[in-house]
């Protein structure tokens, strides 16, 4: 292509550029929804507005190819594939353009991404008019526009996924040496941002908004009612945007429930059309919408105390990490190296979880795994929360040193020597929930003391000479 057949184009091409700018000056996105065919055409944007993105990079790529010999004719196609760069960015902004102006896109992230949209389909066309006359400016521009694209492509992502996406999972180290701040806290009922009031001199309460009604908000509208969409002219995220309500007024009649907008949406059947959240996006949960009537009926006050409201529903207990079955292993890896190898045993961890204890098993060495090898394993007793025993050497006299590894959660002693005036000692584990006896000399009185073992579900007598037999075990196996 010669610089004097592509000047034709790119005239074409500027002109559609600043027919873009006008309409986007003219119409910018604000919030509103419109046109059911304008928000289905719009939706292809996020698709197609990769095709610029990497044929953007391959012109770049067929340019760098031309300074070695060998690709020079590489570097004869890094025309006509800016070209199709520049069709696919012009393309990529109107869908853009449609998909803010129809869906309900607003805010300071829509505006930058747009206008980075225009103006890397404007450098593009700037690139095409100078590739052949200036090289240098070329060079230049090329370059300039690669920079550009990586910048309105990085709004666009915060656009979707939120704005610390790419951070979020940084490490400290590299977080600090790019000075990047460190990522937000997850939105939680008791942060001092969402708004504690004072209640008198030296106390603070948590509000009943901050703590119940805004983390709703957040949890189910704020996606579409925020800061980056604005559907229904209608912001959920802070206390005075939720009072001053939507396109059709107020939503929230304080005192009123069943006239305040905000709660007859929510309650409406999920199929109505008005129904909120909208898209069959998950609703509120019906303790979430009795915060919110509570709340309304309350007064829909910001600064009521949550601790002087009555009969609201109590708060989901927050989610724990399941406290550690046992200290981590990892620090003994030598010691239980050193005894496996002694004793033929294997201690092999539960999980990944290095605090979820050991396993002892003993298959492989069930002839050398008597009394005297529980002893050698006192010193990790405290890491084995399941001690597979069965068909091993161990006797009454070993049932001693058991009764010490008081982490011990399962238990097998089947087709073992041991007898009652062994078992009894177990009682003392409490933390037992499953303990095997099967065909072993146990009976009546060996089990008499386990039987109140609130944490034993699982108690196994086959082949014993227990009579409660059957009892017991179905009797821990209800629970
Ligand atoms: C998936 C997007 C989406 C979610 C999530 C969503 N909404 Fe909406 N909402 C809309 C749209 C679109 C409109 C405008 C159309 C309409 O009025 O039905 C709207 C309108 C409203 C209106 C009417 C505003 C006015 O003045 O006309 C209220 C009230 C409302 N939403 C409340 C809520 C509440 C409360 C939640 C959370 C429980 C919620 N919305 C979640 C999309 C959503």
């Amino acid at each position: 292509m010669t610089s004097r057949k592509s000047l034709p184009l790119c005239g074409i091409g500027l002109f559609l550029v600043i027919a873009l700018a006008l309409i986007v000056l003219k119409a910018p996105p604000d919030g509103l929804e419109r046109g059911q065919l304008s928000q289905f055409l719009g939706r292809f944007h996020p698709l197609v507005v990769h095709l610029p993105i990497a044929l953007v990079l391959l012109v770049a790529a067929l340019e760098c190819a031309g300074f070695f010999r060998n690709g020079k004719h590489l570097q004869a196609s890094a025309s006509f594939v800016l070209t199709l760069a520049a069709v696919t960015a012009l393309m990529a902004v109107f869908l853009g353009w449609l998909l803010a102006r129809s869906g309900g896109y607003e805010g300071r992230l829509v505006t930058r991404h747009m206008w980075g949209g225009v103006s890397l389909a404007a450098a593009l066309i700037l690139c095409c008019a100078v590739r052949e006359s200036n090289a240098k400016l070329y060079g230049t521009a090329l370059f300039a526009t690669v920079c550009l694209m990586a910048w309105t492509s990085d709004q666009g992502g915060k656009l979707t996924h939120g704005e610390g996406f790419l951070t979020e999972f940084m490490p400290a180290k590299l977080r600090a040496v790019l000075g990047v701040p460190p990522p937000e806290k997850k939105h939680t009922p008791t942060s001092s941002a969402v708004g504690i009031s004072p209640v008198s001199a030296g106390m603070v309460s948590v509000t009943f908004f901050a703590s119940r009604v805004a983390p709703i908000f957040h949890d189910k509208c704020v996606q579409c009612h925020g800061p980056q969409k604005k559907k229904g002219k209608l912001r959920l995220d802070t206390f005075e945007n939720v009072m001053r309500g939507g396109k059709d007024g107020v939503i929230v009649k304080p005192g009123d429930p069943s006239g305040s907008e905000v709660f007859r949406r929510i309650t409406l059947p999920r199929d109505d059309k008005d129904a909120m959240p909208a898209e069959g996006k998950p609703g509120p949960t019906e303790a979430e919408i009795k915060v919110i009537e509570l709340w309304i009926a309350l007064g829909a006050s910001q600064s009521l105390a949550a601790e002087e409201v009555r009969g609201a529903p109590p708060l989901a207990p927050p989610m724990t990490a399941s406290p550690p079955l046992t200290a981590d292993y990892r620090p003994r890896s030598d010691k239980i190296q050193a005894l496996q190898s002694e004793l033929g045993v294997r201690l092999v961890p539960r999980s990944q979880n290095p605090t979820d204890g050991l396993i002892l098993r003993t298959v492989s060495a069930r002839e050398r795994c008597d009394d005297a090898a529980l002893v050698k394993l006192a010193p990790v007793a405290s890491l084995i929360v399941d001690a597979e025993l069965a068909s091993t050497k161990v006797t009454d006299g070993g049932l001693k040193t058991l009764s010490t590894f008081s982490n011990l959660r399962s238990l097998d002693l089947s087709h073992t020597a041991i007898t009652s005036v062994g078992v009894r000692l177990l009682s003392r584990l409490d933390k037992l929930e499953t303990l095997n006896l099967t065909a072993t000399g146990v009976d009546d009185t060996g089990v008499a003391l386990l039987r109140h073992k609130v944490r034993l579900k699982r108690l196994y007598l086959f082949e014993t000479k227990c009579t409660v037999q059957s009892e017991l075990q179905t009797e821990k196996q209800k629970r």
